[in-house]
């Protein structure tokens, strides 16, 4: 070993001791005769002070360091100056009196500092991410992640979970995205497909009697990339065997538990709380509600139906909805000018408009309040809980834009006026999913999860009249307005599956190529079985109240796909594509 201690580790109880300490350094202070370095690895900084009289070749050496060297030093715990010790780091309270130095490498200058406070815009940050990565929020998370991965191997472990890694080259699975492709060699115009998820394969496990699987699983989907997805991510993938909806969601209740317990330390109520779809539709807009604050969705429709203001009633004459939501306390915190920058960004979602109104003496304050006479000013306070101060606002529109608008509206508006503490976990099921939704440009229904889902066996007569209000047995997770896992109980039965392929508008042949595999499996004696999986990246990010997964992955890509530091993707030898029977040429859509 080159060291004696990590720099975090060493405290009072080590004074006096002679030590030797690796790392970097990260700041440099030349105060005259003393030359003081505070020096960084993984656990924590140290200070070490180089003193002419305790080694004068040292001293000399250590005026050359810069920020980012390596190095080694050699010292003796001491006791720092009353006036002199730092609260803030863990050390603060020693020094190393360093009586030997040894520069193990020099570092070039950075490009950027990497410590805390001083973080540089992202794309430098991915260009040079070994660099980030010194960062040490940035290793927290890293280390919280293991942490994390560790407490779900344990609580699966301990509940006859078997880990069983699946292929990453397969066949395309349809989670919805595009796959992300691999040619194969030796099979001239032939493709592997990256799963999108293990989904198939935790099936045939199921079929093939492992009871219970888990995988800690890579999962691809070439799509759309936002602040909460990457095109790799990983889920904790999960079936099981011989139980319905609700052992998973028990077993899975148990899971969170024990995540937060692992994670934060602290305990969680048990079972987490339950809502349909419907439900959450209907009261926060969304299906993944951030329950972390109230300001919840009320119709007023029956209220200004015939009022004086016509776009309300001419919304209500078309089929559509008045909804609104109620900030409370916020009449004074949002100008004119604030109310026009939220009616464009309800514009972003649909909204024509949006209609406000500030509660002042008991009455209705707003350019169009003329609209309303003072019953119905009455009616809409009482029925939106308004209180002097408050500030209500509305949109007008069909079902799914009220939906949309007010949802992200609310959400805007709890982060603005710092509704929720951003360290609070509000994990909720969300359950009774439509299994079916109409796709309009395909011109036929579709599967909302996969087409593995099982129908809610009440709902089967509205296969022939209302496939639209069929519910499926799935569930997702959400966590402060996080979509964090997802699962269903699945079709076990051979006929019902070709019956739902059928359905869906895929042809027999195409079923047969596509997942031909699992029809046939599924006649080979599959149990009953059902299963969830968990975006692993968005658990790390609601642990640390994070916003942004590349932050809680090592190496991530940009919202482009990419690979700053490597620079992938790239292009390849003319020589590797002839081996693929592979050529470039059709021009760029
Ligand atoms: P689903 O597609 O809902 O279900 O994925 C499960 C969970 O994985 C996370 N997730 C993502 N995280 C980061 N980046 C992405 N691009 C991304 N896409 C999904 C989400 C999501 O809830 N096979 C089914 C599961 C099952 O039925 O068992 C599936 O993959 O947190
Ligand atoms: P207008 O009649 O377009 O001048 O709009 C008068 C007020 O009603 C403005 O504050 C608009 O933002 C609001 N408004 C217009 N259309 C809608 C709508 N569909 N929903 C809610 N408010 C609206």
């Amino acid at each position: 070993m080159l060291r004696t201690h990590k720099c975090g580790e060493l405290t009072k109880n080590h004074n006096e001791q002679t030590v030797t300490v690796c790392g970097w350094v990260d700041s440099y202070r030349n105060h005259g005769n003393l030359i003081f370095i505070d020096l960084r690895d993984r656990y924590g900084l140290i200070q070490v002070v180089f003193d002419p009289s305790d080694n004068e070749a040292a001293h000399k050496l250590a005026d050359t360091l810069r920020g980012e060297d390596v190095i080694q030093a050699t010292g003796k715990v001491d006791l720092r100056r009353a006036d002199l010790v730092n609260p803030k780091i863990a050390s603060g309270e020693i020094e190393v009196r360093a009586t030997d130095l040894n520069i193990l490498n020099k570092a070039k200058l950075p490009p950027f500092t990497p410590t805390s406070g001083n973080v540089p815009n992202e794309e430098l940050r991915l260009k040079y991410r070994y660099i980030d990565l010194r960062r040490p929020e940035l290793q927290k998370a890293l280390i919280m992640r293991h942490k994390l991965c560790q407490a779900v191997r344990n609580y699966f472990d301990a509940q006859d979970f078997v880990e069983v890694e699946t292929p990453m080259l397969g066949k395309s699975t349809p989670e919805g995205a595009r796959d992300y492709l691999v040619p194969s060699r030796v099979h001239p115009g032939a493709f592997y497909a990256l799963p999108q998820s293990p989904q198939l394969y935790k099936q045939l496990l199921m079929v093939a009697g492992m009871d219970r699987y888990f995988q800690i699983a890579r999962c691809f989907r070439d799509e759309d990339l936002r602040a909460d997805r990457q095109p790799e991510f990983t889920q904790i993938d999960v079936e099981m065997s011989f139980v319905g909806q609700e052992d998973i969601l028990t077993t899975i209740d148990g899971l969170v538990a024990h995540m937060v317990k692992s994670v934060r330390g602290t305990d969680i109520q048990l079972p987490l709380p339950r809502m349909t779809h419907a439900e959450a539709l209907e009261r926060y807009g969304n299906d993944k509600p951030d329950t972390r604050f109230g300001m919840e969705l009320t119709d007023v429709g029956s209220i200004v139906k015939d009022s004086g203001f016509g776009v309300f009633k001419s919304c209500i004459e078309n089929g559509g909805r008045v909804r609104g939501i109620n900030a409370k306390g916020a009449a004074d915190k949002y100008s004119r000018k604030n109310i026009d920058e939220l009616t464009a960004f309800v514009g972003e979602y649909g909204a024509k408009g949006l209609a406000f109104f500030r509660v002042k003496e008991g009455k209705l304050d707003s350019p169009i309040a003329k609209f309303l006479d003072d019953d119905k000013q009455q009616a809409l306070i009482q029925k939106m809980g308004g209180e002097n101060g408050d500030l209500l606002f509305f949109v007008a529109d069909q079902p799914k834009v009220t939906s949309a608008a007010l949802a992200s509206l609310r959400l805007r508006l709890g982060k603005e006026l710092k509704l929720y503490d951003p360290m609070e976990m509000k994990p909720l099921w969300v359950l009774d999913f439509p299994l079916y939704g109409w796709d309009a440009e395909e011109n036929r229904w579709s599967a909302e999860h996969h087409p593995f889902c099982n129908p809610n066996s009440e709902d089967l007569g509205y296969f022939e009249t209302d496939p639209g209000k069929i519910r499926a047995q799935s569930y997702d997770l959400v966590c402060n307005g996080y979509e964090c896992a997802s699962g269903s109980v699945r079709v076990h039965d051979p006929v019902v599956q070709q019956k739902i392929f059928d359905f869906i508008g895929l042809k027999s042949e195409e079923a047969e190529l596509k997942f031909g595999f699992l029809l046939n499996a599924l006649r080979f004696g599959a149990p009953p079985h059902a299963g969830i999986a968990l975006g692993l990246d968005r658990w790390v990010m609601l642990f640390l109240a994070n916003d942004n997964i590349r932050d809680v992955i090592a190496f991530p890509k940009t919202q482009k796909a990419s690979d700053l530091m490597t620079e992938a993707p790239s292009t390849v030898d003319a020589k590797q594509l002839r081996e693929l029977h592979i050529k470039c040429d059709l021009p760029v859509e």
